[in-house]
C-alpha cells in the first residue's frame, strides 16, 4: 500500500522551559511517560501512518534525540552477548531499517513557523505532515494516520482540531469555520492564541499538520507575529486566501505534555494501559482511593 505523505517533520527546537527544572540540561522531548521518550511516541505515530522519512528541525541541546534514533552498538552488543533477546529487541524497534532521519538545525528561537521552514530544503515541494511532539496524541488508527486518509480525499491541508473551554483560546490556533460536514470543517480563518473575548470560536488546533508546500512561500513573507515570533499560525491563515484548508476533529485523546498537569495526565493514563505494568499499577492507584 502506498501513502500520500511520505515525510514528517518535528519541531524540536523549543527550550521547553515551561518544565524547568527538568529541561535544564536535557531536551523535553525525551522526557519519558512511562518508559518511552515523548518524540518517540511522535514518530511511532507518524510511521504508522506509512511515513518513512522523518525530519527532525533541532537545536544544540537536543543531541539525544539523534542519539536515540541511532544504533547503540554498545547496548546492543552487551544486550546479544547477555542473551536479552526482548531487550535487544526493543533497542533495535525504535529506528526501523526502512526508516530514514534527517536532521536540520533551527539556528535561531524564532519561532514554529521558522522552525517548519528551516525543513524546507529537505521536505521540498511536496505535502508534509507536522508533529510537535509536547502534544502525546493517542489514537487507533494513529492521528497521524487519520490525517493521511483525509488528505488522500481532500488533497489540501488539514489541521487537527478539539474544541477547549472559552478561558484557553489563548494557548492555541484557533481556528474559524464556514461549513463543518462530520468530522471535516472548512475554515476561513485562523488566529494565533486570541484572548477568549476575541476568540472567533473554540475549534482549537492540536500539535498535527498536514501541509500543502505552498506553506513555504507564505513563511518566508510572515513578519513576526504573537510573542515576537514568525507563527506558522500566521501562515496558514495566508495559505487559506490561495486555498482551501480543512480542520480535522480526531479521534483519539490528546495529552498536553508540555505542561506538568498534561504530563501527569498522560503518565497515568498510558501507565493504566502499559502491557508490563498496567494492571499493578491501576490496582495500585485503585488501593489510594
Ligand atoms: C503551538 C501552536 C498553536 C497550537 C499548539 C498546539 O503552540 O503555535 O497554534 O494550537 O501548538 O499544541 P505552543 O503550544 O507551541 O505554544
Amino acid at each position: 500500500m502506498t501513502f500520500a505523505i511520505h515525510k514528517a517533520v518535528f519541531p524540536i527546537a523549543g527550550l521547553g522551559s515551561r518544565f524547568l527544572p527538568a529541561t535544564k540540561a536535557s531536551a523535553k522531548e525525551m522526557l519519558p511517560v512511562v518508559d518511552k521518550p515523548l518524540i518517540q511516541y511522535a514518530v511511532e505515530e507518524a510511521y504508522e501512518a506509512g511515513i518513512r522519512h522523518m525530519i527532525f528541525v533541532t537545536g544544540r541541546t537536543k543531541r539525544s534525540v539523534e542519539d536515540h534514533f541511532d544504533t547503540a552498538y554498545e547496548l546492543e552488543n552487551e544486550l546479544e552477548q547477555a542473551g536479552k533477546t526482548e531487550l535487544l529487541k526493543i533497542a533495535r524497534s525504535i529506528a526501523p531499517d526502512d526508516m530514514v532521519c534527517s536532521y536540520v538545525r533551527q539556528p535561531r528561537a524564532l519561532g514554529l513557523g521558522h522552525a517548519v521552514l528551516c525543513a524546507e530544503p529537505l521536505v521540498g515541494n511536496e505535502a508534509f505532515a507536522v508533529l510537535l511532539a509536547d502534544d502525546l496524541m493517542v489514537g487507533k488508527p494513529s492521528i497521524t494516520a487519520q490525517m493521511v486518509k483525509q488528505y488522500e480525499e481532500l488533497q489540501a491541508s488539514i489541521l487537527a482540531v478539539q474544541d477547549v473551554p472559552l478561558a484557553h483560546t489563548n494557548r492555541y490556533g484557533i481556528v474559524s469555520a464556514v461549513h463543518t460536514n462530520g468530522d471535516l470543517t472548512d475554515i476561513s480563518g485562523i488566529v494565533e492564541k486570541p484572548a477568549p473575548k476575541d476568540a472567533p470560536g473554540t475549534l482549537a488546533v492540536a500539535g498535527r499538520y498536514i501541509l500543502n508546500p505552498g506553506i513555504f512561500q507564505e513563511l518566508k513573507n510572515t513578519p513576526k507575529g504573537a510573542g515576537g515570533e514568525i507563527q506558522l499560525t500566521d501562515a496558514i491563515a495566508q495559505l487559506l486566501k490561495k486555498e482551501k484548508v480543512f480542520a480535522y476533529r480526531y479521534q483519539g485523546t490528546r495529552y498536553d505534555c508540555g505542561s506538568k498537569l498534561g504530563f501527569l495526565q498522560a503518565t497515568v493514563d498510558l501507565g493504566e494501559h502499559h502491557p508490563q505494568v498496567g494492571a499493578e499499577f491501576t490496582a495500585w492507584l485503585s488501593s489510594r482511593r
